[in-house]
């Protein structure tokens, strides 16, 4: 099999681990002036034409005029499907989507294959799917830039998203604590990675047989044996739901069982300092997190969801950089 990466045009993003802090830094910088720099333009606009600014309107630089982004379903989405679109559309390009249902990939044609294919159209790919290695052989095999849109492993894209909210309303990360309870998934793997790079302190609190792979547990993560202790002088509790796409549907039962202490709550909540609540959504009430908690002042998923187009933005520029 050729590999194509040898003649890449720009950089994949695969893991937050890749990424030396500098690099790292400088996405949610950019991520951040660009939300600015949006919200400028808007109130510009709003005065001139007294409306607000339309959400599909290209930012002022629009620095991807022409580029095709193709995003490739192997697993539903809502929020990383529509970032992805309209952080291309704002950035002066436009997207290709090929879903599992609907395209060959879905019958057994080769992510290798698809990679070449896919290469001759678009100027960069983003795909969701299962196994880690689906994604590291799509990349080997493109000759433009891959982003890792969510795998079994890890979900680098959610994560910038997160850390850019985490510092609107927290701060600066370094010397932070954040919680992490619940399941020890991909989403928690991809935290664990950043902590390092940016000098916060993640405290896991997993239920025996849920923690996070070994080799995602570096310098920056505290194992703790209860909720509470990892909610302890947190400035941010954050979950993920109980049962993952993929995950056996059969473990659900044993899931709900072994999690239920894990529950956010509005009294987990208050051990925390001033802590604010954080989900990558979908969320399911009264499962991982309680309405009280979702609902209430402190939660801050939504701009979760909004920040992450602001930070595929600095990812898709990131990929494309000369
Ligand atoms: N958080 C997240 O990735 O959401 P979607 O599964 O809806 O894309
Ligand atoms: N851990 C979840 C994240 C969804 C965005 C999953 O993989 O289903």
């Amino acid at each position: 099999m050729p590999d194509l990466s040898a003649h890449l045009e720009g950089r994949h993003f695969l893991d937050i681990a890749d990424l030396s802090a500098t690099a790292l830094r400088a996405l949610l910088d950019d991520a951040h002036a660009r939300k600015a720099a949006r919200l400028a333009q808007g109130e510009k606009q709003g005065k001139k034409k007294s409306k607000k600014q339309s959400k599909g309107a290209p930012d002022a630089d629009a620095p991807l005029q022409g580029m095709l982004l193709a995003m490739i379903f192997d697993k539903p989405s809502t929020r990383t499907r529509l970032s992805f679109d309209v952080a291309m559309r704002q950035l002066g390009g436009d997207v290709l989507i090929l879903n599992r249902g609907d395209a060959q990939f879905g019958r057994g044609e080769s992510f290798a294959d698809t990679a070449q294919v896919v290469s001759r159209f678009a100027d960069v790919m983003m795909m969701r799917t299962g196994a880690h290695d689906n994604l590291t052989t799509l990349a080997h095999h493109a000759s433009v830039p891959v982003i890792n849109g969510l795998t079994d492993f890890s979900h680098p894209c959610q994560i910038i998203a997160d850390l850019m909210t985490f510092e609107e309303h927290k701060g600066k990360l370094a010397g932070q604590r954040i919680a992490w309870i619940g399941d020890g998934n991909n989403v928690a793997v991809s935290f664990a990675h950043a902590a390092p790079l940016l000098g916060f302190e993640l405290a896991l609190a997993c239920p025996a047989g849920y923690t996070l792979s070994a080799s995602a547990l570096g310098s920056h993560v505290v194992q703790c044996d209860t909720a509470q202790a990892a909610a302890a002088g947190a400035a941010a509790l954050v979950t993920d739901c109980w049962l993952s796409m993929g995950d056996d549907e059969s473990t659900k039962a044993a899931r709900q069982k072994a999690f239920a202490p894990y529950q956010i709550t509005p009294a987990l909540m208050a051990e925390g300092d001033d802590a604010i609540f954080m989900h990558c959504l979908p969320a399911y009430r009264g499962q991982e997190v309680a309405s009280a908690v979702i609902d209430g002042a402190r939660s801050v998923v939504f701009d979760e969801a909004e920040n992450r187009c602001h930070a595929q933005k600095a990812i898709l520029t990131y990929c494309l950089k000369e």
